[in-house]
């Protein structure tokens, strides 16, 4: 078929130009959303008598047979899209043209691709929003159950990557927990600004024909519709706002997969990563490696990637609709893309994963991740937190040259250090005990990972209802 815009041009378009400026390859995946966008558009056209309602109804019928045809044909793996289309938007015009003929010229009336491929990219991410959020809770699950069976299990706890204070499994695997709902949050606080219909907007500066936008926007669900034409067809903040939140969220799934990828080294052999999610060496016969977690962690670059290039894509581009605005789609695909199969992959990774938790606790072995506590003794006893900081340092001395740990000392060489000590520290000193202690709020002691997981089970359940 021609081009829709044809009628002023003398000559050909050179090939080059053609495949330069096509989009199709990238926008073809909007087809159903310019399908649904196209038929909320032609009712109302119809509703408001600017074609005739028969027409209207004719359009329709014709847009929905297409849908059906391309839902066949790809389901069939056959090709529907023609290489040399320029765009969606002209390929489902086109489709249409052929199925009822010239009737279907009626439907691009009052209308531009300009608010059309915003309004179809707003939908578009409106249900891959809801999709990712799926993703996440599906990890989160995991999280919360897993924490559930992990309350009594210890293992170190580190700052500044050397061991510090015992803290449970549980609390551990509860930290990623928070960041992914404050990812979930900060997608759905998105969804106000996605949500908005910029159809009415045609070119730039609105349309002389007496649309109902508020009509089209209740149609396809939108909350409300963009108040200036010129910010609607150019603005793709919500592009930009959605790869940030992305952005953040791949660099908690980073971190997860970075502990998983030392957790499985044998320096710690505090995980087992299965058969089934790890890949092995063409030379070397033994290995097993985390190539999904190292992966997982290495295309973060792609989502803090497609961030930049949206954001550059943007800067100083002047009102309106400009050409550069058709690269903003590769930028939100490819962040899409690899933000739903990094998380499936880390929900499928961590499902079958093993946690050695004798590991785990064999590590706090007289690694003085109990000497807090010593210290908090003596200061329950009456000492100055600062005096008992120093005695302690001096037992932490004492048994680095006596090479043994701090719960190896007996009441009688501890008070050596200090009269203060009684029996009862020697309980204090276990690695579950220290750990336990910790039952001020969002600490690790049981009680209050306990009442933790509890929240945490509330709050997935608001972000459900919300989705
Ligand atoms: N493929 C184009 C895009 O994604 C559609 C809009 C084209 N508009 C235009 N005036 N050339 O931005």
């Amino acid at each position: 078929m021609s081009k829709l815009w044809g009628g002023r041009f003398e000559k050909e378009t050179d090939r080059a130009v053609e495949i330069f400026t096509a989009s199709i390859g990238v926008d073809e995946r909007l087809w159903q959303v310019d399908i649904v966008g196209s038929i909320a558009h032609v009712r109302m056209l119809g509703q408001q008598g600017i074609i005739s309602l028969p027409e209207s109804q004719e359009i329709i019928r014709g847009l929905k047979s297409v849908q059906e045809d391309i839902a066949s044909d790809l389901a069939a793996g056959k090709v529907t899209f023609r290489a040399e289309a320029e765009d969606i938007h002209s390929e489902v015009e086109r489709l249409l043209t052929e199925k009822i003929g010239p009737v279907a010229g009626k439907l691009h009336t009052a209308r531009s691709r300009n608010d059309q491929v915003a309004t179809d990219s707003r939908l578009y991410l409106r249900d891959q929003v809801a999709a990712v959020q799926k993703d996440i809770l599906v990890l989160q699950n995991w999280l919360i159950t897993t924490a559930e069976k992990h309350t009594e299990t210890v293992l170190p706890g580190l700052t500044h990557m050397q061991h510090a204070q015992p803290v449970s499994l549980a609390h551990h695997l509860m930290a990623y927990f928070w960041m992914f709902q404050r990812d979930a949050e900060r997608f759905t606080d998105s969804l106000k600004r996605i949500n908005v219909l910029p159809l009415g907007s045609a070119a730039l500066a609105g349309t002389s024909f007496p649309l109902d936008r508020e009509a089209v926007a209740r149609d396809l669900g939108f909350a409300s519709v963009s108040e200036n034409s010129l910010d609607a067809v150019s603005d793709r903040d919500f592009v930009v706002e959605f790869l940030s939140g992305a952005s953040l969220m791949m660099m908690h799934l980073s971190r997860m997969a970075e502990e998983l990828i030392l957790w499985s080294t044998p320096e710690f052999g505090f995980v087992r990563l299965d058969d089934s999610v790890t890949t092995g060496s063409s030379i070397m016969p033994q290995k097993k490696n985390p190539d999904v977690a190292e992966l997982i962690r290495g295309k973060v670059g792609r989502v803090y990637g497609a961030l930049m290039g949206a954001l550059t894509l943007l800067k100083a581009l002047p009102l309106a609709y400009n050409r550069d605005l058709q690269e903003d789609k590769t930028f939100l695909f490819e962040g899409l893309d690899t933000v739903h199969s990094s998380l499936k992959l880390m929900t499928l990774m961590l499902s079958s994963a093993y946690f050695d938790t004798e590991r785990m606790s064999g590590a706090l072995k007289g690694d003085f991740s109990n000497a807090t506590d010593l210290a908090d003794d003596l200061v329950v006893h009456g000492m100055t937190f600062r005096q008992a900081h120093e005695v302690t340092g001096r037992i932490v001395r004492f048994c680095i040259e006596a090479n043994v740990g701090i719960e190896d000392l007996s009441l009688a060489e501890l008070q050596q250090f200090s009269p203060l000590f009684t029996d009862s520290i020697l309980a204090k000193v276990k690695p579950v005990a220290v750990m336990q202690a910790r039952t001020s709020a969002g600490g690790t002691g049981t009680k209050a990972v306990l009442e933790q997981i509890a929240k945490a089970r509330k709050v997935v359940k608001a972000v459900v209802t919300l989705a």
